[in-house]
């Protein structure tokens, strides 16, 4: 029988033997039944940031005292710039230093920098050990924390080196949202935006409907939310765990939103308040497309920017915008031979992902820019 508050709710990834449940609840981390049947072993290692570690990790490295007979701790600076090798090494310094073997247990405290290094990290070190993910961003508890996608950042582009490695557990404790900036929490609902057009137009309905509890961070509005987007993203990693296919609608906004993070230069706009901004890019390349009307276009719109994202993008390049914009968006994941694969929306709730005439995507650019 579970020990958990009645009040917990879980998400079942199915993904056979590495299949794994998202606890989602209040007052999770400090919990020593939280991480009641994880694997057993004699070392833990927290990997935090600065930021993070005095707010919580005290209470996890109490909490998981009863699970380990050592709790380690790493705090790296914070920020996506040190999303890099230098401090993958730091992790793994740390793990050979302590003398760790290949059962010991990493813990990811923090956001989606932290989750994803902790979890290239867990997937290397002694060719892969466990490790769990404690989401403490938004972002981190409705996305990137959950299906198993794990990366550093590359001098030449963003979550350029990783691995596919799942989590054996994700705990989102509600209750460390409530020290999250107020941009974070907007970066983060970027990502529950996002699962409406491409899945769910109920939940979009409800987001709309519930923002300004959303926005005060209700106890009973944030659990929904990161349930149902969980609920979402574990229905589409099930069925792609890899992104042969499906799991890339899961970008949807993201390959605007990735020319928007590397022409800022990496850290200037959130990667949620690029995503936001991307989607708006994305639904009007859509109805340029013929997929969508102007209505779910300024719909989306205007959801995006109740949420205190940005709706208008970034002027990149005052000579040709449009055409660095395109230049940069060559370079997403999603590209196969020089041409940009776009996450469009194909009707309400349904996305696909396909190419679109360069000169199509100059037009949407310009009407979606900042234009001096
Ligand atoms: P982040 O990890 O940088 O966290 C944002 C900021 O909030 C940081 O300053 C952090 O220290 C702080 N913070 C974290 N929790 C806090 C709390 N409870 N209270 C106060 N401050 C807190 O950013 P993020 O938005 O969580 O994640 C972005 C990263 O996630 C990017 O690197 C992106 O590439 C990655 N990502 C990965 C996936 C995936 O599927 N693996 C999906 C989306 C995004
Ligand atoms: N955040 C996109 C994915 O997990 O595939």
């Amino acid at each position: 029988m579970s020990s958990f508050h009645l009040d917990t709710q879980q998400v079942q990834i199915d993904l056979a033997e590495r299949s794994y449940r998202i606890v989602i609840g209040s007052g999770l981390l400090g919990q020593p039944q939280s991480y009641e049947g994880l694997p057993r072993a004699h070392s833990a290692l927290i990997v935090t940031n600065t930021t993070v570690a005095p707010l919580y990790a005290s209470a996890l490295q109490a909490a998981l005292q009863q699970h380990h007979e050592r709790v380690l701790l790493l705090a790296l600076p914070d920020g996506e710039q040190h999303k890099d090798w230098q401090h993958l090494q730091a992790v793994f310094d740390t793990l050979l230093e302590h003398g760790c073997d290949r059962k010991t247990v990493l813990y990811a405290l923090g956001g989606g920098v932290i989750g994803d290094m902790t979890g290239f990290a867990a997937a290397s070190f002694m060719r892969g050990v466990p490790f769990v993910q404690v989401p403490t961003t938004l972002l981190a508890q409705v996305d990137s924390s959950v299906g198993g996608k794990t990366a550093i950042n590359h001098p030449l582009g963003k979550n350029m080196v990783g691995a596919f490695y799942q989590p054996v557990r994700v705990i989102c404790d509600l209750d460390v949202l409530a020290s999250l900036p107020a941009q974070e929490l907007s970066a983060g609902l970027a990502e529950v935006i996002k699962y409406g057009p491409i899945a769910d137009m109920d939940l979009l309905g409800w987001i709309e409907a519930n923002l300004s509890d959303l926005l005060a961070r209700r106890p009973a509005a944030l659990a929904h939310a990161v349930k149902r987007s969980c609920e979402i993203k574990a229905g589409v990693v099930g069925t792609d765990e890899r992104e042969a296919g499906l799991r890339a609608i899961l970008n949807f906004g993201h390959t605007f939103g990735h020319a928007i993070e590397a022409g800022m230069g990496y850290g200037a706009w959130l990667h949620g308040q690029a995503v936001g901004c991307g989607m708006v890019m994305a639904a009007l390349l859509s109805h340029r497309l013929g997929l969508v009307d102007a209505l779910f276009v300024e719909r989306l719109r205007r959801l995006i920017e109740a949420a205190g994202l940005p709706v208008t993008g970034p002027v990149l390049d005052a000579a040709d915008n449009a055409g660095r914009y395109l230049a940069l968006m060559r370079l997403d994941k999603k590209a196969e031979a020089g041409e940009i694969k776009f996450v469009v929306i194909d009707g309400p709730g349904r996305a696909a992902v396909r190419g679109a005439p360069d000169a199509l995507v100059r037009e949407v650019i310009d009407a979606c820019c900042l234009q001096r």
